[in-house]
């Protein structure tokens, strides 16, 4: 895979069979990086970002590198620096320098991937604009590295983020394409988490819908400042399935919808995140979640 190579509908298809949903995302980010283009994918966690990326390199047989944007992540870590052990023995050299993940992405024509972009120092964006728009990079006692043609920079920011967080000077924005991930349909979230889980059969058919259901309702709880991602449903019907199991009750048991409750505290408590200004708690604000899906429209959450 070269930029002269436009991804085949073949090579689409299999990235596709990797993800459920999605259609779109995906063409849009095969669009900017098939044209060479570095960009920022925007949304909250747990919305395929990774996934995404993972299937459109592994099909195009190149590295994904990782690297958490943060205060710590100075030009240094990022490019790489040189052993000082060796240095020490040996002077500075070629040899004994260290890459970092950005020299090894543009040596490898990898992927770069930047986790909350946001939250890096300045200088480390400046030495980042400059490998994007150079697609190569002067270090002071290696030499030139330069990208192969597949090298790309990919960000990612939570827009709901607002911890340790400043906007993207508009030097950094005005360079990066852009492309937004919510989180996908019912539909979509039940069929992650039936392949996530490999659960099967009646009580997951029971579960699975259930998980998806409250999870999607810590989202829309008006306490809630950010609620759980797929992740949480995928281990509330985990926890839920195997409690259930463990206390020898099935989808029909009068017992479920309070065992399933003791589930969502486990698998969801520690994933919402309450507005500051709210006396409530997580666990309240699960029984209230628990109430709507389970008391209030039984209906839908009866078996069949
Ligand atoms: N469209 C999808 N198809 C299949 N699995 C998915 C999809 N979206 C999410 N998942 C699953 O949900 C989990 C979270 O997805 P992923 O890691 O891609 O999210 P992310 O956007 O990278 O999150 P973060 O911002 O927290 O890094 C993973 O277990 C992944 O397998
Ligand atoms: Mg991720």
């Amino acid at each position: 895979m070269t930029d002269a190579e436009p991804t085949t509908s073949d090579a689409r298809s299999r990235i596709a069979a990797r993800l459920v949903g999605r259609e779109r995302e995906l063409e849009l980010v095969l669009a900017a990086v098939g044209s060479g283009r570095d960009l920022v994918l925007e949304g909250p966690p747990g919305t395929s970002k990774t996934t995404i990326l993972k299937a459109v390199t592994e099909e195009w047989g190149i590295p994904l590198l990782f690297v958490e944007g943060n205060a710590d992540l100075t030009p240094a870590k990022l490019v790489g620096h040189h052993n000082p052990a060796r240095v020490l023995r040996e002077d500075y050299s070629a040899d004994n320098f260290v890459p970092g993940p950005l020299a090894e992405a543009m040596r490898q024509g990898g992927f770069l991937y930047i986790e909350e972009l946001n939250r890096a120092p300045e200088d480390t964006l400046n030495t980042l604009l400059t490998a994007m728009a150079d697609r190569r990079i002067e270090v002071p006692r290696v030499g030139l590295i330069e990208a192969l043609p597949t090298f790309r920079v990919v960000a990612s920011m939570n827009p709901y983020d607002n911890v340790g967080t400043t906007r993207l000077s508009t030097s950094v924005s005005d360079r990066l394409n852009r492309i937004v991930v919510a989180y996908q349909d019912r539909a979509a979230e039940e069929g992650i988490v039936a392949l996530r889980t490999g659960l099967t059969g009646t009580l997951a058919d029971r579960v699975i819908p259930d998980a998806v259901a409250v999870t999607r309702g810590t989202r829309e709880h008006p306490a809630v400042r950010q609620g759980s991602s797929v992740r949480g449903a995928i281990d509330t019907a985990l926890v839920a399935h195997e409690l259930l199991r463990l206390r020898g009750r099935d989808e029909a048991s009068g017992e479920y919808a309070e065992t399933f409750y003791d589930a969502m505290t486990v698998a969801l408590s520690g994933r919402i995140h309450l507005d500051e200004a709210t006396e409530t708690t997580p666990e309240l604000v699960l029984r209230e979640i628990w109430e709507d899906r389970f008391v209030l429209e039984p209906a839908q959450a009866e078996p069949g």
